[in-house]
């Protein structure tokens, strides 16, 4: 029997005989607006670990440190253990969510440069919009974590917007986690469909979960074109 150590949203993880390693093992749960809304995505827990699986591949060639060890199966992850860090980074290229409707932007502008956001990642409060003073007030990070964190973030940005651009995708803007393993910072959870935002280079059609948020019907096709252009 192997250990349940942690069920989120989307996920669960579990030990494994190593004490350094988990599995993360993705379901087809699906959730909104901190859980008001929920449902099911047939097989978008297939397709989450396949695309995070090649994206997290792409990023350690190009030198960004990630949790990820292998794909297992299907819906199971082999990465390294990590303590979460307790902030949502969010990169954003063009306006969209909730950054046109906190500021009244117009959806669709390019942000030049890259913005890099930080929230609270606690259900309770909703996952806050907090600044690098307040993760200094809270103790979330240390400002040299701070600094590593933007670094990363930003260079995640620079793989994964040309690796879209091939595959006919604009990479809108996206959420990262990251955690530490062994004093150091890596990149940890899931890119993926749920937690980025994809839009068809040529039509603009979404690709990504507000298909689901914003009841837009044919959710599992999307899910299924991201997975052929990034895995295919
Ligand atoms: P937002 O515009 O709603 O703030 O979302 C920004 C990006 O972060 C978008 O790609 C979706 C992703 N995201 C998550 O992965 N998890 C979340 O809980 C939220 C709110 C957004
Ligand atoms: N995953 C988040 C939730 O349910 C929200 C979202 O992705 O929109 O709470």
């Amino acid at each position: 029997m192997t250990k349940l150590l942690y069920e989120g949203k989307a996920k669960k993880v579990f030990a494994t005989d190593k004490p350094d390693h988990v599995v993360q093992y993705f379901k087809d749960d699906a959730t909104a607006f901190n859980a008001q809304k929920r449902g099911t995505i047939v097989d978008k827990g297939v397709v989450n670990n396949k695309v995070a699986s090649r994206l997290f591949q792409l990023l350690e060639e190009q030198g960004v440190q990630t949790h990820f060890i292998e794909q297992l199966s299907d819906r199971e992850m082999l990465a390294k253990k990590v303590a979460i860090v307790p902030i949502e980074v969010v990169v954003r290229n063009i306006v969209a969510g909730s950054l046109a409707k906190r500021l009244g932007l117009k959806e669709g502008e390019k942000i030049e440069p890259v913005l890099v956001e930080f929230y609270y990642k606690d259900d309770a409060l909703g996952d806050p919009l907090i600044t690098e003073e307040h993760v200094r007030l809270m103790k979330l990070a240390t400002p040299s974590v701070v600094e590593d964190i933007k670094k990363q973030a930003r260079r995640v940005n620079e793989v994964l917007v040309p690796f879209f651009k091939e595959r006919n995708m604009v990479l809108v803007d996206f959420k990262l986690e990251f955690g530490i393993h062994h004093n150091k910072l890596i990149l940890a959870d899931e890119i993926s469909p749920d937690t980025c935002r994809i839009w068809d280079a040529k039509t603009g059609d979404v690709m990504d979960k507000d298909r689901f948020r914003k009841d837009m019907g044919k959710i599992e096709e999307a899910y299924q074109e991201v997975l052929k252009r990034v895995c295919g």
